[in-house]
């Protein structure tokens, strides 16, 4: 809480005068009034952290600004100020939950005690909201975690965004947890009890998705032996995700649009209008406006579907969050066997750029989990192209790359040092070599020098693909 803010609302000019006058000696800041709707403005154009105030007074009393008070903030603490004491009033300002009351005649040291203690209410519950929050943003929203301020900030939008009906556009490069993203504003939407049904866009020819998508009538086509409702109809209530929805074909995407502006659908081959409710969340990898540019996606269609927009941060961006998902990922593939990573390996999946984002940590950390011999991941059970900060493994020619540097780092003897280099170093030449002879093993085995079987023994070693 920066310096907190008094407001001070009482009809009588001495008894706010007064009390101003007292508790800016004491270092408050203060804002008095006589006026109640002042009051009432204030309170929600300057957010104080602390209000005085008379019960009785003419137009709005003390009680109605206490209520409106609260539910413009639960956590502001409410003084109130009673003539004659009058228990009753305070009581029943106290049920509707002011924090304490002053008699009218009260001491100077009566007035400075009360409102350091509700200051310091405040401080509490400030901190405690904060904390809450905090907890709530920083660790995980539903499945997804993240720590990140970047994270923290979509997380933030997903839970805006999930209360409204409002069509989503989920955009990030690939394995950046756009699918995962989608179902947690279903999951935290009015609509959560309703069915999520996901509609890959990519991966069905036009004609095919069509009927995916709208449904068929019974001989609508060749094949079609029943009539089957769509893939709209049936998410109806709830939330249709379309993934990679830059892959629509142009065609679909007009019959899309229409369906969307009027709530109905036609079924291929049919001639009824059938009704559809769906929220409609999508994804997709490509820049959307370069392609309507290019004239490969209808700028109608974008605005419809993109109402708002969630911006996944590649990974790369997310401070701290490989550590989080490093170790979230071990207890998951790591079935209480492999417990943790050595310095090494963590300062290599730190330093990595993850081109392949959080699905490609994922089987980065699986795959280790398969290979590491002991409780603890180290370098070698990570692949070359991570040790070598995902840089080509040629490029290690020309300088020294961050794992080849982070390898040998720390308090190890020089025979250590030079055997993790050497295991690097070891990975990359062999990685970049296969790759230069399409995967075939006995090529560069050839070109390596080296006999078939001891290639093998060291592509298992380094856990190469072929
Ligand atoms: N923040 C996260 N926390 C935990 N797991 C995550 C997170 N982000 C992604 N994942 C996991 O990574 C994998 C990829 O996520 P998802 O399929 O949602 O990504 P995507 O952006 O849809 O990828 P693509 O563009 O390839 O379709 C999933 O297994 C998902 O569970
Ligand atoms: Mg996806």
């Amino acid at each position: 809480m920066s310096e907190p803010r008094i407001l001070i609302v009482d009809d009588e000019p001495d008894m706010v005068e007064n009390v101003t006058r007292i508790l800016r000696r004491a270092g408050h800041r203060c804002t008095g009034v006589t006026d109640p709707a002042r009051a009432l403005a204030l309170l929600e154009s300057d957010r104080p952290d602390l209000l005085l105030t008379d019960l009785k007074m003419p137009e709005v009393d003390g009680l109605t600004l206490l209520r409106r008070a609260r539910t413009l903030d639960p956590a502001l603490p409410v003084v109130v100020i009673t003539a004659f004491a009058s228990i009753e009033s305070a009581v029943a300002a106290i049920k509707e939950g002011a924090f304490d009351y002053l008699p009218k005649n009260f001491s100077v040291d009566q007035l400075t005690v009360v409102v350091e203690r509700a200051l310091r209410q405040r401080r509490l519950q400030l901190e405690n909201v904060n904390l809450r929050a905090q907890l709530q943003t920083t660790f995980a929203f539903d499945n997804v975690l993240g720590r990140s301020p970047a994270m923290a900030e979509v997380f933030e939008l997903v839970r805006k965004a999930a209360r409204s009906e409002a069509n989503i556009l989920v955009v990030g490069e690939s394995g950046t947890g756009k699918e995962l993203i989608a179902r947690a504003v279903h999951a935290n939407s009015p609509r959560a009890a309703q069915p999520f049904v996901p509609v890959d866009c990519a991966s069905l020819p036009e004609n095919l998705l069509e009927s995916e998508l709208f449904g068929h009538e019974k001989g609508a086509f060749t094949g079609a032996v029943r009539t089957k409702p769509g893939l709209v109809e049936v998410a109806a209530g709830g939330t249709l995700f379309l993934d990679e929805i830059g892959e629509l074909p142009l065609g679909l995407q007009v019959k899309l649009l229409r369906a969307l502006q009027e709530r109905q659908i036609r079924r291929v081959g049919g001639t009824v209008l059938v009704d559809v409710d769906v929220r409609v969340v999508s994804a997709t990898n490509r820049d959307l406006a370069a392609a309507i540019a290019r004239g490969e996606f209808r700028e109608e269609l974008y605005y419809r579907v993109n109402v708002i927009e969630i911006r996944l941060p590649p990974l790369r961006e997310r401070t701290g969050d490989v550590r989080l998902l490093a170790a979230a990922f071990l207890k998951r593939y790591g079935q209480g066997r492999v417990l943790g990573y050595d310095e090494t390996a963590m300062a290599a999946l730190e330093a990595y750029r993850w081109p392949g984002n959080v699905r490609e940590l994922q089987n980065v950390v699986e795959r280790a989990c398969a290979l590491a011999e002991t409780q603890t991941i180290t370098a070698r059970d990570l692949p070359a192209t991570v040790l070598a900060g995902g840089r080509p493994a040629s490029a290690a020619a020309g300088e020294v790359p961050a794992a080849l540097k982070q390898a040998a780092t720390g308090d190890v003897g020089l025979r250590e040092a030079k055997d993790r280099w050497m295991s690097v170093l070891e990975a990359s030449y062999l990685r970049d070599l296969l790759e230069r002879h399409g995967g075939n093993v006995s090529a560069a085995a050839k070109t390596a020098g080296i006999d078939r079987k001891t290639f093998h023994r060291l592509i298992n070693k380094h856990g190469l693909k072929t």
